[in-house]
């Protein structure tokens, strides 16, 4: 399993090479098929010769509708499979979909432009790439992500991005989902999955492992997308059937809502406020309930609440809309 240790590993050591598997972006992005016709998409974290995401909507250009597809990577300019960042100045490419009719984006159609610094989305050169898109997509470095986010917020683009649920709950990311301005994705919601990371990677490391190929990969577990771009499964009601009865979900002790512990637990017949696991954003539905608040913004002691004096794991607190 991977997994928090090694994700703890890269924020900690800047280790932030981990690579996205084709299959993942093509099951996400099929959810958004409407969001991308006549837009310009932007992959900013992603070196272009090597990048599933460039690979994907190059490929993808002419059925998604693409107007534009742009892509920087950070440091490297060497055709090497890993980021080796021993070159500090970055490519961008440019591609404006197939001219000569073979809908195979060829090397003469992409436009390659050697960057001035070394492609940090961060930089003036970048921030002006990210202005001409309307969508970036990509799977950022765990280490900057709140900053990322916070950028691609600062400049209201569309985004559709791979994070770690942790950042849910963090105080940048937080607010934004109890507005209703970024939530999850469609395709990932258990379990873990399998990134390419580079060949001086330890083998010993937990969940780390070689495939038929000889590639090394690691499964990470919490992962998730990020989006600010709706799809039609978030509207899906969540379908309860449990009853409130005061004995089966106590109040809290420091808190007034009643503790729910598990989502398919929250009762079709309460009205009140309710506090359930992180877990919940994984179904949740906009239409069907508010969030109101975690435990810590909403000023819980030592920041979690208690239930008959036992400290509960992080909870959401979330309130039924009213149907008209
Ligand atoms: C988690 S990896 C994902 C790579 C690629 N997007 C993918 O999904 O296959 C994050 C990438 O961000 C790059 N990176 C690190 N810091 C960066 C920065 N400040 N600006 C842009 N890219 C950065 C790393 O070199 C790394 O390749």
């Amino acid at each position: 399993m991977p997994r928090t240790d090694e994700l703890t590993q890269a924020r900690r050591g800047g280790n932030d090479e981990f690579y996205t598997q084709l299959a993942d972006i093509e099951r996400e992005v099929v959810h958004y098929r409407d969001h991308f016709r006549g837009k310009t998409v932007l992959c900013n974290c992603d070196d272009p010769r090597v990048s599933n995401f460039f690979h994907y909507f190059a490929y993808q250009f002419e059925a998604l509708g693409l107007k534009r597809l742009i892509t920087t990577c950070y440091k490297n300019q060497t055709p090497n499979l890993f980021s080796q960042h021993d070159c500090e100045r970055a490519i961008s490419l440019v591609y404006d979909g197939d001219k000569n009719g073979n809908r195979v984006p060829d090397p003469e159609e992409i436009g390659i432009h050697e960057l001035q610094g070394d492609g940090d989305f961060r930089s003036a050169e970048c921030i002006e790439l990210l202005m001409q898109a309307d969508i970036v997509v990509t799977n950022p470095p765990f280490s900057l992500f709140r900053e990322y986010v916070k950028q691609l917020v600062d400049f209201n683009k569309k985004f559709l991005i791979l994070g770690n649920v942790n950042a849910l709950t963090t105080r940048d990311i937080f607010p934004l989902v109890m507005d209703n301005r970024i939530w999850l994705g469609a395709s990932i919601h258990s379990g873990d999955r399998k990134f390419w990371v580079p060949d001086h990677y330890p083998l010993n490391a937990s969940g780390c492992g070689i495939d038929e190929d000889g590639r090394r990969f690691i499964r990470v577990k919490g992962v998730r997308w990020y989006t600010n771009m709706d799809y039609r499964l978030r509207h899906d009601e969540i379908i309860l059937f449990k009853h409130y009865t005061p004995d089966v979900y106590p109040t809290y002790d420091n808190f007034d809502a009643i503790e729910v512990s598990t989502v398919a637990d929250i009762p079709c017949d309460y009205d009140g406020m309710m506090g359930v696991p992180i877990t919940f954003l994984d179904k949740y539905n906009p239409d069907q309930f508010e969030i109101v608040g975690d435990d810590v913004s909403l000023g819980a002691t030592k920041g979690r609440f208690y239930v008959n004096g036992r400290r509960l794991y992080s909870r959401l607190v979330i309130r039924r809309r009213k149907t008209a």
